[in-house]
């Protein structure tokens, strides 16, 4: 049986999932140690993540605690993929400022000069499943993009495109997308001393997780014009804001209030995945899973806290 709740998970709503085998959890539940062992206390046996970033899961505490965790490792990299290229495309045209003017009747082409992405160079953090189909797609604009990943993957190379240690990717990169999944080592990969060291003007996208990016540091980045246009999907503190209308409350977190005064800063709620054909495929995966683990069959999809 399922049993759907709106409320996310966490240390006061983890009663919930008295009697149930198995927790069904996305992006911003809580799965920290206290939540996992408030839900080995209740019974619970299995926890599914609906997404493929597990950041916010305890693995070495699901481990003590005997729970199973899973995850959908690759329902759709093309959506993510292509969200990214939709965020770098309306961001570079103006195209969410030329949108509201028009329908004001304003048609003053004023601030919407973009760059061709053509010849420009391209920094792609992270070649997964992701990281890849972005290089690949900016690619195909004719831009010459540069990867930076520990592990080298051969449908970038294929194609001819380069990695590069992360210094000459700061450096050189005239766009910047962050496609790496968030851990202890990339937590604020792009810091202030990441920022200073970008090309002067560099447009910023981050579709992975908002932790990747010390967003005080990328404001002043933009205060000073160092960074030129930033697109985010993804936010630090997006638990708090995301998946909710809250149009009618009082913006109270002031950092991302912040954020939102820049006329070249363009944010959507963390809807990367949000395709037909992804959450389909998040929802027979999950299912399928869960039935592995039902049935005591060997589950790929199964996470290991890394010792
Ligand atoms: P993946 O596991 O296929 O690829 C991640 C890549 O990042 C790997 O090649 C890995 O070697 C690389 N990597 C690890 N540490 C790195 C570092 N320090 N610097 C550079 N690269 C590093 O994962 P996939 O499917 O491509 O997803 C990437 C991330 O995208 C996820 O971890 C998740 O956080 C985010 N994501 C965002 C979504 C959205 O809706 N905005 C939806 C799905 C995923």
């Amino acid at each position: 049986m399922l049993e759907a709740f709106e409320n996310r998970l966490g240390p006061r709503t983890a009663a919930l999932a008295a009697g149930a085998d198995a927790v069904c959890i996305f992006v911003n539940d809580v799965a920290d140690a206290e939540v996992l062992g408030l839900l080995a206390s209740l019974g619970v046996r299995h926890v599914a993540l609906r997404c493929a970033g597990f950041n916010n899961v305890d693995l070495e505490a699901a481990a003590r605690l005997g729970l199973t965790v899973v995850r959908v490792p690759a329902y759709s990299p093309n959506a993510v993929a292509e969200h990214t290229i939709a965020l770098i495309l309306a961001l570079n045209r103006r195209v969410y400022k030329a949108y509201n003017r028009v329908r004001d009747g304003n048609f003053s082409l004023d601030g919407l000069v973009g760059f061709d992405l053509a010849g420009k160079t391209a920094g792609i953090v992270g070649t997964g499943r992701i990281g890849a189909i972005v290089a690949r797609l900016l690619w195909h604009f004719r831009s010459e993009v540069v990867c930076f990943d520990p592990i080298e993957n051969p449908r970038v190379t294929e194609l001819g495109m380069r990695y590069v240690e992360i210094a000459e990717l700061w450096a050189r990169s005239d766009l910047i997308s962050l496609n790496c999944p968030l851990t202890p080592g990339t937590h604020h990969l792009v810091s202030a001393t990441a920022v200073d060291a970008m090309k002067p003007g560099v447009m910023l996208v981050n579709t992975g997780r908002g932790a990747l990016v010390d967003t005080v540091a990328v404001i002043d980045g933009l205060k000073t014009g160092q960074i030129g246009s930033l697109a985010l999907d993804v936010y630090e503190e997006e638990a708090e804001l995301f998946f909710e209308d809250r149009s009618g409350e009082v913006l109270t977190d002031d950092v991302f209030a912040r954020l939102l005064t820049f006329p070249y800063v363009l944010i959507t709620a963390h809807q990367g995945f949000l395709t037909r054909e992804a959450l389909a495929a998040i929802a027979e995966t999950t299912l399928a899973t869960l039935g592995d683990l039902e049935a005591g069959r060997p589950c790929p999809n199964e996470l290991r806290a890394q010792r």
